[in-house]
């Protein structure tokens, strides 16, 4: 029998502690602050950067919104960036992604303060997580391995595989199963007998961007399913890489889409604003 890994209730609990220690930053008058940065008027980044706000306030954090025109330049974001980097209210800034096409997004990302950039982009960052030293963790692995610490599923001496090899998942996602000794596998879309790798995986964690990718004859029997997936189906359905439905009855957890990995995205921003703030009032 399968077992749901809740997303939500995992969300909610960290959540909970996360509040607790910005009460306690407050009690002695430390603030903690997130700067987040809009361009453009691309409506899924608004309905995010809402969720964003609604976040923070929800954990007793201050967000302060930067919400510039469609068509602001490379130097004008990076002016704001500078300004950001150097206030002290502001711990964490958030640039949301995409950026308009004329903007040098690379050039964006770099410049914010690797000590503010709670989105853990910045390559001194990326950095410090491949030796296995870090502050910042890129929200969605980090939260999915709060999920398993969550249900006690242990990932030591455990087989892994990550479909996917992005810069904001499927990489750090290697790493972070690597430093709790998982023997880790990543797939791509050149990876040859895609199927004979996968039904190896005790973890198996999907974040392709195509909806029902993971079929019932890629999971091995008792395997935990992870799903970063959010994808739309033919009747414009919310749906995740995994055939939820088919995969679930072959599986020891698997995480639902909507209410899996999602909710603990932000989450994980907001921690990452909290060891920010903490990291910057102890200097
Ligand atoms: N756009 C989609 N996902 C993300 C994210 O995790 N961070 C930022 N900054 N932009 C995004």
């Amino acid at each position: 029998m399968f077992k749901i890994i809740d997303g939500k209730e995992v969300a909610a609990s960290v959540r909970e502690s996360i509040k607790k220690e910005v009460e306690v930053l407050e009690k002695d008058g430390k603030k903690t602050g997130l700067a987040v940065i809009i361009v453009g008027n691309n409506p899924a980044s608004r309905v995010y950067v809402n969720n964003k706000k609604k976040g923070c306030a929800e954990v007793g954090m201050e967000s302060f919104e930067y919400a510039l025109p469609e068509e602001t330049t490379t130097d004008e974001l990076l002016e704001l960036v500078e300004k950001l980097n150097n206030d002290t209210a502001v711990d964490g800034i958030l640039c949301q992604l995409p950026l308009p096409k004329q903007i040098d997004e690379k050039k964006v990302l770099n410049a914010i303060a690797p000590n503010k950039d709670v989105d853990a982009f910045h390559p001194v960052n990326t950095g410090h997580i491949m030796i296995g030293d870090h502050s910042f963790l890129p929200c969605t692995p980090a939260g999915i391995m709060e999920m398993l610490k969550y249900y006690n599923i242990s990932v030591e001496g455990k087989e892994c595989v990550v479909i996917g090899r992005s810069n904001i998942v499927g990489k750090p996602m290697a790493m972070l199963l690597l430093g709790q000794n998982g023997t880790v596998t990543i797939c791509h879309s050149r990876t040859k007998n895609l199927k004979e790798v996968t039904r190896r995986a005790d973890i198996l964690v999907a974040a392709v961007g195509k909806a029902y990718f993971v079929t019932e004859d890629m999971v091995k029997d008792g395997a935990v399913v992870i799903d970063v997936g959010m994808n739309r189906n033919a009747e414009g359905k919310l749906c995740g890489d995994v055939d939820f439905d088919k995969v679930k009855d072959k599986c020891s957890f698997i995480t639902p889409v909507p209410g899996g990995v999602g909710p603990m995205t932000i989450t994980m921003l907001l921690k990452n604003t909290l060891t920010a703030s903490k990291e910057h009032f102890n200097k």
